[in-house]
């Protein structure tokens, strides 16, 4: 099916950012993709417009009940100038499933994917070419009708912004940072039966308190563990965390309370191609501690679309702290890294048919 998006062009273009020292998500675009939904109306008038600040009435349910959700995927341009979106239709069925979760009305994928590609394609000439640099792409819906009152919306704004991004770590070459992860045992991120499969703002206003009292020890992110027992491995930050004990890959099931990245899924298919082993199951994190103990403990990495892969060096405990593979980046983090980046931007054969060109 093919959509049509009136464009209504910017009259005053801003100045592109020096993409050297491009950071992430501070920059904005020229444009941004809209597109209304009412009740017996449907999604109706999607449109590109110059970018700008919102007009909201101050009832307006999101900003009191948050019935809202986001996407977060990106764009680069090849080095044959075509502008490559990586695997955008998993992003569209996992907003529908989020979408489902929240009762916000459901978007088509095509609907969802057309979308991006429309405001990719208005805004490519911000598609930053420096090494480790993209177009970060947000696609967001929230609850726009003005009520008191805690119920499902009967209006809603579907909105994509873009933003020219960095290296998400700052590091001077631009490449992977091994981080230092805070093992938390008191907060929880997400409980079965709650909203922890699904990408909503509640969440993260959720973790802020944790990820403060990391970054006061000095950590980059926190991993979380289960919220009944506190005792089995959830996920990295904003992102999946992957742990390699006696050269076997595990990785949290999808149960509920995990995000489903589409890097993580990146991730299993490629090692599942390589051969090496990999395992969706339940990890105790004393048996995480009890390997690094022994020296078992070969690789712990994180996957994410801001990040791609990002290996951790440090795992701090409240009483103690150990580090991964020497405080060195991984081989399995850099052969994952090498081959996603290389796929995303087109460097290396896309066999797996992942990247859309717009
Ligand atoms: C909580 C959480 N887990 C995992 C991920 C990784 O998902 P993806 O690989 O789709 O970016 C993200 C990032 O979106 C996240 O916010």
């Amino acid at each position: 099916m093919s959509y049509n998006f009136t464009i209504t062009k910017t009259a005053t273009p801003k100045p592109k950012p020096d993409p050297n020292t491009l950071r992430f998500g501070k920059a904005f675009t020229d444009h941004m993709f809209l597109m209304d939904y009412a009740d017996g109306k449907g999604w109706h008038d999607g449109r590109i417009v110059p970018y700008a600040p919102l007009e909201l009435d101050p009832a307006a349910a999101v900003l009191h009940y948050s019935q809202s959700m986001f996407e977060g995927l990106k764009a680069y341009r090849s080095a044959d100038r075509r502008v490559l979106l990586f695997r955008p239709y998993k992003n569209a069925e996992r907003a529908q499933k989020t979408n489902e979760r929240m009762c916000i009305p459901d978007i088509d994928k095509d609907l969802f994917v057309a979308a991006i590609k429309a405001i990719v394609e208005v805004e490519q000439d911000w598609i930053p070419e420096k090494k480790g640099t993209s177009l970060y792409i947000r696609p967001f819906i929230f609850a726009d009708e003005a009520f008191l009152g805690v119920h499902a919306a009967h209006h809603y704004k579907f909105v994509i912004i873009c933003s020219p991004v960095g290296p998400y770590y700052d590091t001077p070459d631009g490449g992977m940072l091994a981080t230092s992860i805070f093992v938390e045992e008191e907060y929880v991120r997400a409980a079965p039966g709650g909203t922890g499969f699904a990408k909503v703002g509640a969440n993260y206003a959720a973790s802020l308190k944790a990820q403060q009292l990391a970054s006061e020890r000095g950590c980059e992110q926190v991993l979380w563990l289960d919220a009944i027992e506190h005792k089995y491995v959830e996920e990295i930050g904003t992102s999946n965390a992957f742990f390699v004990i006696d050269g076997e890959v595990i990785t949290a099931p999808l149960h509920g309370t995990i995000l489903p990245g589409v890097t993580r899924d990146s991730v299993i298919e490629l090692l599942k191609k390589w051969g090496v082993p990999i395992t969706e199951r339940r990890l105790l994190i004393d048996d995480v501690r009890k390997a690094a103990q022994e020296g078992r403990l070969n690789e712990v990495f994180a996957s994410g679309t801001a990040a791609v892969i990002s290996p951790v060096g440090k795992l701090v405990f409240e009483d103690s702290e150990f580090a991964i593979n020497g405080g060195e980046i991984g081989s399995l983090a850099k052969r994952l890294y090498a081959e996603l980046y290389g796929i995303q931007t087109g460097d290396l054969e896309d066999t797996l048919n992942w990247t859309l060109t717009v």
